[in-house]
């Protein structure tokens, strides 16, 4: 049978790992696609470079440009704004589609991408940009497409949860906690994303869009960190039954005043009951708790980092992709239709 080209864009801990499993796995993909899934070439900055795994070095080139032409679907995995986006755009325009694990890009600049892929009936995946390796967007844009979603409360954020964990279960300070999360390779490069909720703020704007079908500006995410959270207020909290998490919290809200429906998104710390599922999320484990009209209460929980962990994510949108290539039909497209305005609510420790 025929053959898809596969272009990766970036070798980094998420990226080397989809090539590894890709190389090791695709006549077993292949057979669950009904095409073969060849691995072009890896487009890095620098061939020559030390990397966690081992490949082939004749995949690396430096030439992102050709290689992309080449392709039916490209794999971006280098992160960043630039030029991330601008090879996201010519994949599309090209008349490939993208799987992405762009969680800061998505969140700054998902309505343009989703808009050029609608233009050119292609398709963006990106099961990885939040929650790692746990089923989230697909379970939001499709299993519950016909419901209506009323709150998600999420720990999208490893690090953080990891740090307010030990504070909580060790009794350490957030300085050796982050020392230990950096060391076991869950912090971001610039490990300030983490600790003051950008990275949390990038992941709740891309469940909100999702959640209720409307463009959520990242920069309007009310956003707190947990630099402010004490031992003293862990302790409290828990002489109360409570514990401290870092949530990603999406809502339907309602004006007081005109008594209009909005969306409230923000990220920030809040007492968790040590009777929520929420509460039981140790270490440095995401999970996604979601509240819809119809199907109640429903949780997605596993890792929400790591190479390994983040590449099943990122092939599970790969097969995608290649079997919608094989059927030949368009994807579903995402809907941008705003519906719903964004208001936007800061409050420091909510109980829940
Ligand atoms: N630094 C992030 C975390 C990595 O700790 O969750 C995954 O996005």
């Amino acid at each position: 049978y025929r053959n898809l080209k596969i272009a990766l864009l970036g070798a980094g801990s998420v990226g080397s790992r989809v090539a590894q499993l890709l190389l090791e796995h695709g006549d077993e993909l292949a057979s669950r696609v009904g095409a073969g899934l060849e691995l072009v070439g890896i487009a890095v900055r620098d061939v020559d470079a030390q990397r966690d795994v081992e490949l082939p070095q004749e995949l690396y080139t430096t030439d992102a440009e050709s290689l992309i032409l080449s392709a039916d679907i490209v794999i971006e995995l280098m992160g960043g704004i630039e030029p991330a986006r601008t090879y996201i755009l010519q994949a599309l325009h090209s008349g490939a589609d993208v799987v992405t694990g762009n969680k800061a890009l998505l969140a700054l600049h998902g309505t343009e991408l989703f808009e050029a892929a609608e233009q050119v009936g292609a398709q963006l995946y990106y099961e990885a940009a939040a929650g790692g390796a746990i089923p989230i967007i697909r379970p939001l844009r499709d299993s519950l497409a016909g419901d209506r979603v009323k709150r998600i409360l999420g720990i999208v954020n490893g690090t953080t949860n990891f740090i307010l964990d030990r504070m909580d279960v060790e009794g350490d300070s957030l300085e050796s906690a982050l020392a230990i999360a950096t060391e076991l390779g869950y912090a971001e490069s610039d490990p300030t994303a983490d600790i003051e909720g950008y990275d949390a703020a990038q992941k709740a704007a891309i469940l909100a869009r999702l959640a209720f079908h409307s463009a959520v500006p990242v920069e309007a995410v009310h956003r707190e960190g947990i630099t402010g959270v004490t031992p003293a207020l862990v302790e409290q909290a828990r002489r109360s039954g409570y514990v401290v998490k870092l949530l990603a919290i999406c809502e339907r809200v309602t004006d007081p005043l005109t008594g209009e429906e909005g969306i409230s998104a923000r990220v920030h710390p809040a007492l968790v009951s040590r009777l929520h599922p929420l509460a039981a999320v140790h270490g440095a484990k995401n999970a996604v708790f979601v509240e819809a009209e119809a199907a109640g209460d429903l949780m997605f929980y596993g890792a929400g980092a790591g190479g390994l962990e983040t590449a099943s994510a990122v092939l599970g949108d790969l097969v995608s992709a290649a079997r919608r290539h094989v059927a030949g039909g368009p994807g579903v497209a995402e809907s941008l239709t705003a519906h719903l305005p964004f208001v936007e609510i800061g409050k420091v420790l909510t109980r829940y």
